[in-house]
């Protein structure tokens, strides 16, 4: 079942405004507007029980209700295609390679949460990506389905591309808004939530890219169908980012449920070279890394977190019987310790304390003692900033001590 690669695995498929329509494209925009009130939209949303994709997993439909009601401000939808979690690369084959599949999910809900303007916060890297968008742009304008009057509705919207600057905190909601009303990124400190008081003070939604591209297929095949997909609690399917040791690294879709031992050994062809799995960050960087024994878990948001884990963003990076777990927790270290805004005291201090420890560790210099300090930083980072960076970066670390106390041990001793 594919709703996301469907168009993109086609091998002729250019992404053209022609092909896109070929496939049937543009069918749920002319739907939604000339057929369905916005309320319906949003009920058929929540009916399909999709969450988030950008890694909360919050309902999108419950969020899209969140909208004040008879607001006399303009209410704004952002696209977030920021996509810097390291190990995921899944919106950026979305941009690049069906960029109408997120423009009409993008006209569709600006039309369901009764927006006039939409913006795409794209990352400032994404530069192919960003011109592709732009194109796409002016094609559907061309074609009438953007800017006034859509498909004779009466109904206007403009999309306006927005690029980052290389920060990955610009990815948080918050942070985000702050960058793209030109001011330094820094989180916002919550409530008031984007759908009460947003961007430039207004009612906005924030969605990511993938979330975004599933709304046509629900809008032409009804939200209870989309439920069907899946399992219980996460429903559709979802794009998951294989990387690492692994034989066939790359984007694969499936139904949100597959196994994780599914994923690595039957799609993604097993460990290279034959060698033994050593863990598994099942998320993204941000997410607790999994032992070689924990893999039979179903891919979706209830029984991962139920394992002390969690979806994130389906960045899912396999690691061999080679790694030393304490190269990789310096490497996220100095991730999280390069990218912390230092807008909070135990993000600002924390980071760089855990990624000089454990570097110290590393160079063999490290003390018996060090590995409880650095359990100790995680539990005074996590819960203790004003958005969830703090826990983006204790959560992998203690994660790392704690599975694999052994490597930092040998390195100790
Ligand atoms: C540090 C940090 C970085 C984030 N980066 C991204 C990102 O690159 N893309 C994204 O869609 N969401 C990112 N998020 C999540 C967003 O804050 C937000 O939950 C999401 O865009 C909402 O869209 P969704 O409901 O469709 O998932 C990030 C969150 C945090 C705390």
């Amino acid at each position: 079942m594919k709703i996301l690669l469907k168009n993109i695995e086609e091998p002729d498929y250019t992404g053209s405004i022609q092909d896109y329509r070929r496939k049937g494209g543009y069918t749920a925009v002319s739907k939604a507007i000339k057929e369905m009130t916005p309320e319906e939209i949003v009920e058929e949303v929540k009916k399909s029980g999709i969450r988030g994709r950008g890694g909360a997993g919050f309902p999108t439909g419950v969020k899209w209700g969140f909208i004040p009601k008879n607001t006399d401000k303009p209410i704004y939808l952002i696209c977030n295609a920021d996509e810097g979690e390291p190990g995921t690369f899944k919106d950026r084959i979305i941009i690049e390679r069906d960029p109408h599949l997120l423009l009409e999910g993008i006209i569709i809900t600006s039309y369901a949460i009764k927006s006039h303007q939409a913006y795409l916060y794209i990352r400032g890297e994404f530069v192919y990506g960003a011109n592709r968008l732009n194109s796409a742009i002016r094609e559907a304008a061309e074609a009438g389905y953007i800017g006034k009057d859509i498909l004779g509705s009466g109904y206007n919207l403009d999309v306006q591309i927005h690029r980052g600057a290389g920060g990955y905190i610009c990815g948080e909601e918050t942070a985000l808004l702050e960058s793209l009303e030109g001011k330094r990124g820094w989180p916002r400190i919550k409530p008031p939530f984007p759908a009460a008081e947003g961007a430039f003070r207004c009612p906005t939604i924030v969605n990511n890219v993938e979330t975004l591209a599933n709304i046509p297929f629900i809008i032409n095949n009804g939200g209870e169908s989309y439920a069907e997909i899946g399992v219980k609690n996460s429903t559709g399917t979802k794009l998951f980012c294989l990387s690492g040791h692994i034989n066939k690294p790359g984007i694969y879709e499936f139904p949100l449920g597959i196994s994780l031992r599914s994923l690595i050994y039957e799609h993604g062809g097993g460990i290279k070279n034959n060698n033994k799995l050593k863990g598994v960050i099942p998320g993204g960087s941000s997410m607790p890394v999994l032992a070689s024994d924990e893999i039979d878990v179903s891919m979706d948001f209830d029984s991962l977190a139920n394992i002390g884990s969690a979806l994130g963003s389906a960045g899912v990076i396999v690691m061999d019987e080679t790694v030393d777990m304490v190269d990789v927790s310096l490497n996220v270290a100095k991730f999280y310790a390069h990218e912390s805004c230092g807008q909070c005291t135990p993000c600002r201090e924390g980071m760089p304390w855990m990624r000089d420890i454990i570097s110290r560790i590393k160079d063999g210099k490290g003390k018996k003692e060090d590995i409880d300090t650095l359990l100790d930083i995680t539990y005074n980072v996590e819960g203790k900033t004003i958005c969830p960076f703090g826990e983006a970066g204790a959560w992998p670390i203690r994660a790392f001590v704690n599975k694999f106390r052994e490597d930092f041990e040998k390195h100790i001793n």
